[in-house]
């Protein structure tokens, strides 16, 4: 896993600049969890517009051009400038896409100047994510939602381990990081219980209004064994009945400020 540049007042989270780690290629062969996700958006968006989406921890872009369905103005906010040097190119046919180098924890958005924000694959990176969710509820309008992905701990397979050894499932967050990788130099890699990310929601003042549970078919002997389109078929029809068992490895959150009916 790439290094971190860290100072003892901030820490950036450039860790995405690493030239030997290419995001862009890890994509190949996860169809199936990139068609799941905008399964999900689609399912959270359906029938809503937005003036401004911004895509925070965006990497090069792999979502922005599908967000531009929903939103007048898509920004790109990546804290990474080799991410965003490769999304100069993944996004070179849609230059409307605004790309700008900007972390989570410090945006440069007015005041409730945002309507949709949405942050996928980040919150691993987020042992504590305080500080971002303070940021995205003070940039977010009163009318605005977020979407905040979540790398889910609670999925069934440790449910069912954590229950054989009866144990209790963790409310913090478990670090995931092979005991090699794990100083402090090295970008955090974690997993969340989602109850405690709910609850820390609601603390920074945003309201859960729908969840869903994806990529639920996540298995390398299923994808051998089956179709994309079937196992889009299956995500479909499962997102939201195995939301409430938190079932699949990856949890998408709706939420919406708190005062809000
Ligand atoms: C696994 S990639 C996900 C990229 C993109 N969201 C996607 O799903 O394709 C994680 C991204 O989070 C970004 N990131 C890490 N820490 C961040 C932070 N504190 N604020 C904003 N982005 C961050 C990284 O630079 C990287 O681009």
């Amino acid at each position: 896993m790439p290094k971190t540049t860290t100072t003892k007042a901030t820490r950036r989270a450039d860790q995405y600049n690493d030239p030997t780690h290419n995001y862009l290629r890890y994509w190949d062969g996860r169809e199936y969890e990139h068609a799941a996700e905008e399964v999900a958006l689609k399912k959270l968006l359906r029938g809503k517009h937005f003036k401004h989406a911004v895509d925070i921890g965006g990497g090069y872009g792999r979502l922005c051009i599908f967000l531009e369905q929903y939103a007048d103005k898509v920004t790109l906010a990546e804290p990474s400038q080799q991410q965003l040097d490769i999304a100069a190119d993944f996004l070179k046919d849609h230059p409307e896409v605004d790309r700008r180098l900007i972390q989570a924890a410090d945006m440069p958005f007015k005041d409730g100047s945002v309507n949709l924000f949405t942050m996928i694959r980040v919150m691993h990176h987020l042992p504590d994510p305080t500080a971002e969710f303070a940021e995205i509820y003070r940039s977010l309008s009163d009318d605005g939602y977020a979407i905040i992905e979540v790398a889910n701990y609670a999925h069934a397979r440790n449910r069912v381990k954590h229950l054989l050894r009866g144990e209790r499932l963790p409310a913090k967050p478990v670090d995931i990081r092979s005991e090699a990788h794990k100083n402090e130099d090295e970008i955090p890699f974690v997993n969340h219980n989602p109850k405690t990310v709910t609850r820390q929601l609601e603390h920074a003042g945003l309201h859960v209004v729908h969840t869903l549970s994806v990529s639920n078919l996540r298995s390398t002997q299923l994808k051998k064994l089956l179709p994309k389109s079937v196992m889009v078929g299956f995500e479909k029809g499962l997102q939201r009945p195995l939301s409430a068992v938190y079932f699949g490895p990856s949890i998408f959150f709706l939420v919406r400020k708190q005062h809000v009916a």
